[in-house]
């Protein structure tokens, strides 16, 4: 079966043809990073209408990558939610009218199961074995899931406040290191050393908090520098040499990580039936956390982040595990915003 993913949530336009849920035939991602890198963030706006620029010749660039007709294309697939609303709304409008225009019955995917679905792409050999536990670390989102089954999801812990992204986003712009956050922390990280002693959050059970984290970064800064609590964040990275934004970098990436990794194995503990353990979502791509949990899945670095083959590969094991199409006339496909199957 061969499934069109399509994928416009934040700042990726995105089209993949995927077949059977595991194989990559095409993946085409047109980011919009060097647009937001010059403003150190996503302007909802902006982000729309790029989408709009980029979806037709995005998923017709799918299309001949994968060398697949619409003939070929067994159902379309697209994210539905969570994600900025005007992004949402290029991606699903542009798949309900494809899927009217063509005749393929269309799948409306939540974000995150997509996310998680990205570590089944091309791990036909090796793949994750139920039940497992999965972490979804992204830009806006930071949860454990328990999955039983293909397509069963429970959160069992979630973040009360920041997602880990938007931490190591907001952090990077205080080191004044470039957007996307998570990248330039972690090459820079390379060269610092991990002096600086944040806190870790007490948030009990499996939930994260990460805007501590975050504060704990300024006022160590603050403290560093002998700036008073006052100083305007936006100027501390003028007074930062470059060894010390590598050190607070390196400092900032360990506790992150050493947060993340104590509720991994707090939620082992809790379910001990657990088999494996995914990780997903586009801190999924840190060289620090994958080294620091050999034993996790991980997808292919180029697919934590958004992309359309883990929407496709998402909506084939919905198909497999008995889900209905969406109908594209319908606005239906709009409301559901969290995971409850
Ligand atoms: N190597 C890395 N280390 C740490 N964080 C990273 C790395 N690469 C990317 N990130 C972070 O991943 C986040 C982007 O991930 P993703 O695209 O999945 O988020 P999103 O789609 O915006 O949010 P969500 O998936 O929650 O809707 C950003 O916060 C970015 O800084
Ligand atoms: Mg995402």
């Amino acid at each position: 079966m061969k499934i069109l993913g399509i994928e416009t949530s934040c700042d990726e336009t995105a089209a993949a043809v995927v077949e059977d849920g595991v194989r990559i035939l095409s993946n085409v991602v047109v980011s919009q990073i060097d647009i937001f890198a010059e403003y150190g963030g996503v302007i909802p706006e902006v982000a729309a209408r790029s989408h709009l620029e980029a979806i037709l010749p995005v998923v017709d660039k799918a299309l001949v990558d994968a060398s697949c007709s619409w003939d070929d294309i067994d159902a379309i697939a697209v994210t539905h939610a969570p994600g900025l609303l005007g992004s949402l709304l290029i991606g699903t409008l542009t798949a309900r009218t494809l899927a009217i225009l063509h005749d393929k019955p269309l799948y409306a995917v939540h974000h995150l199961k997509s996310h998680v679905y990205a570590n089944w792409l091309n791990a036909e050999e090796t793949e994750p074995v139920f039940p497992l536990l999965a972490l979804v670390i992204s830009g806006g989102h930071t949860q454990i899931l328990y999955m039983p089954g293909h397509n069963q999801f429970e959160i069992v812990g979630t973040t009360r406040d920041d997602a880990v992204g938007e931490c190591f986003d907001k952090v990077a712009k205080i080191l004044g290191l470039p957007y996307p956050g998570g990248p330039s922390i972690s090459k820079t990280a390379k060269g610092g050393s991990e002096k600086y002693n944040l806190p870790h959050p007490k948030v009990k059970g499996l939930d994260f908090s990460f805007s501590g984290l975050k504060t704990a970064v300024l006022r160590a800064v603050q403290k560093e520098l002998g700036l008073p609590i006052t100083h305007p964040s936006h100027d501390l990275k003028n007074h930062l040499s470059q060894q010390q934004v590598a050190d607070f970098a390196a400092s900032f990436q360990k506790t992150a990580i050493e947060i993340l990794v104590e509720k991994l194995k707090m939620g082992l503990e809790k379910y001990p039936d657990v088999k494996s353990v995914v990780v997903a979502g586009g801190v999924s791509a840190n060289k620090a956390l994958r080294e620091a949990l050999p034993d996790a899945y991980f997808p292919a670095p180029a697919l934590s982040g958004d992309n359309g083959a883990m929407v496709a590969a998402a909506c084939y094991f919905e198909i497999k595990s008995g889900v209905e199409p969406t109908d594209p006339y319908s606005l239906n496909i709009y409301p559901r915003i969290s995971i409850e199957d």
